[in-house]
């Protein structure tokens, strides 16, 4: 048995930086994420939120904690204490020579979700204990990352971080996705979008952005489709189309390069191909006409007409078709909302675009240059058919010091996905909320 250290534990290390501690005794406090016994040597996985690491337990232990070893159920709270050893077949390169395994809470119960495969359902009502699943814990760690990365580039670029409410009394991307809740007896909505308020804290600030939940009462069961979801929206002075798209190119690039660097050991438990994510972005983005975009998918045999918004097949076609992030420009107003400013080569036509991430992950941002005279403004909010009056704040803003303007919003969950690759966005949320899910 190795002796202890003299105030009994040796100091605390996080699993991802044990392989700066070789030939160290530390302490890593986490939890049992597997056993296994071989001849006279047990196995103890133990993860800590950063990582996982090989306990190796041999009888030079102390005698409790060699019995210890074996009999610990899943998702024992536990402390290990023992040398990191190098050791290159295990991931991340090192192992740890436990000598003495101090449970802090054992289970009394077997834990629900076996290392077996469980159906979606059943896992998703156990979500709260999901979430520690091996390929769970890297798509949130990966979030965080691709949501850090985001902020670094708009502080980098000097944006001002500006944020919308989220109970509001107007709609933005049409009415028919409205949760309304009783607002002290008024009916008032959960915020789609904060677009129309960024547009305003744009000509206070400039340029400016904003991530949080936003929420759609989409009816559909995709696996596309959250009804709470978070996004990331710029909104900037001055800046018009193609400027606009520039900056969607580049953040995209930037947050993808970022987790491609930053994340490698989270992708590789993913088994997702880095440099295939690389390679996506490592060329300036193409862009294509909705209207070529539709004979495009047309002739690959997609069933759509000219005037319907671009479906799940049409946008897989489009993402095969260029197998990297593509801009699908000037939309049919008709399929868009009321604050788009129109092309002025084409009054029939917003200036706007689609990104479609490539891989199938389909739409992850929609942005537009902003209608920015008050008379367009007025005649496109009759034409959507909405009301004047909750509008009046937002026309305000055409009648004082209106500039051209133009911003975007990036679905997180589905940048989360592309990323992490993998095919629902239900895993790349905590806590999802769809049709059919509101628990845990
Ligand atoms: O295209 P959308 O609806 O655009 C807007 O809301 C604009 N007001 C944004 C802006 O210009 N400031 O939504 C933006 C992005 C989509 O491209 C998609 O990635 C994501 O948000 N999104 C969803 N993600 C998950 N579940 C849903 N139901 C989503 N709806 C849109
Ligand atoms: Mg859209």
């Amino acid at each position: 048995m190795t002796a202890r250290n003299g105030d009994g534990s040796p100091p605390v290390a996080y699993v991802e930086e044990l392989s700066n501690h070789v030939g160290e005794r530390v302490t890593v406090r986490g939890w049992v994420a597997g056993t296994r016994s071989s001849g006279r040597i047990r196995f103890l996985i133990v993860r800590d939120g950063t990582g996982l690491v090989q306990g190796v337990v041999t009888p030079d232990a102390d005698a409790e904690s060699f019995d210890l070893a074996e009999h610990l159920p899943l998702e024992t709270a536990v402390k290990v204490e023992g040398e990191v050893r190098a050791d290159e077949r295990a991931p991340g390169g090192v192992e740890l020579a436990v000598d003495h395994v101090l449970p802090v809470h054992v289970p009394q119960e077997e834990y629900p979700i076996a290392p077996k495969e469980h159906g979606v359902g059943f896992l998703m009502q156990r979500r709260h204990l999901w979430i520690r699943g091996l390929k769970q814990m890297p798509v949130l760690r990966v979030r965080d990352g691709a949501l850090w990365a985001m902020r670094e580039f708009f502080k980098e670029r000097r944006f001002v971080a500006t944020e919308a409410p989220i109970l509001v009394s107007t709609s933005v991307e049409g009415t028919t996705t409205l949760f309304t809740v009783d607002y002290f007896g008024q009916p008032a909505f959960l915020s789609q979008s904060g677009q129309l308020y960024l547009e305003a804290t744009c000509a206070a600030l400039g340029r400016v952005y904003w991530i949080g939940p936003v929420f759609r009462a989409e009816k559909s069961k995709t696996r596309r489709h959250l009804t709470e979801f978070w996004m990331l929206e710029a909104e900037v002075a001055y800046v018009e189309h193609e400027e606009n798209l520039r900056l969607q190119e580049d953040l995209v690039r930037y947050v993808v390069q970022y987790v491609a660097e930053e994340h490698r050991r989270e992708l590789e438990a993913l088994e997702r191909d880095r440099k295939l994510l690389l390679d996506e972005v490592a060329e300036p983005f193409p862009s294509i006409s909705y209207a070529d975009a539709v004979e495009l998918v047309r002739r690959a045999g997609v069933d759509m007409e000219h005037g319907q918004d671009l479906g799940a097949p049409a946008e897989d076609e489009l993402s095969k078709h260029f197998g990297r992030p593509v801009f699908v420009e000037r939309f049919p107003v008709g399929i868009k909302p009321f604050y788009m400013k129109r092309c002025s080569d084409d009054p029939d036509v917003a200036l706007c675009a689609d990104l479609i991430a490539p891989e199938g992950y389909g739409e992850i941002i929609g942005g537009s240059q902003r209608v920015d005279s008050q008379e367009e403004l007025e005649q496109q909010l009759r034409e959507a058919g909405l009301p004047e009056e909750p509008y009046q704040w937002y026309v305000d803003l055409r009648r004082w010091g209106s500039t051209p303007h133009s911003g975007f919003g990036l679905g997180v969950e589905r940048t989360v996905a592309w990323l992490c690759g993998i095919a629902h966005l239900r895993e790349a949320i905590p806590f999802p909320r769809m049709l059919d899910r509101l628990e845990p």
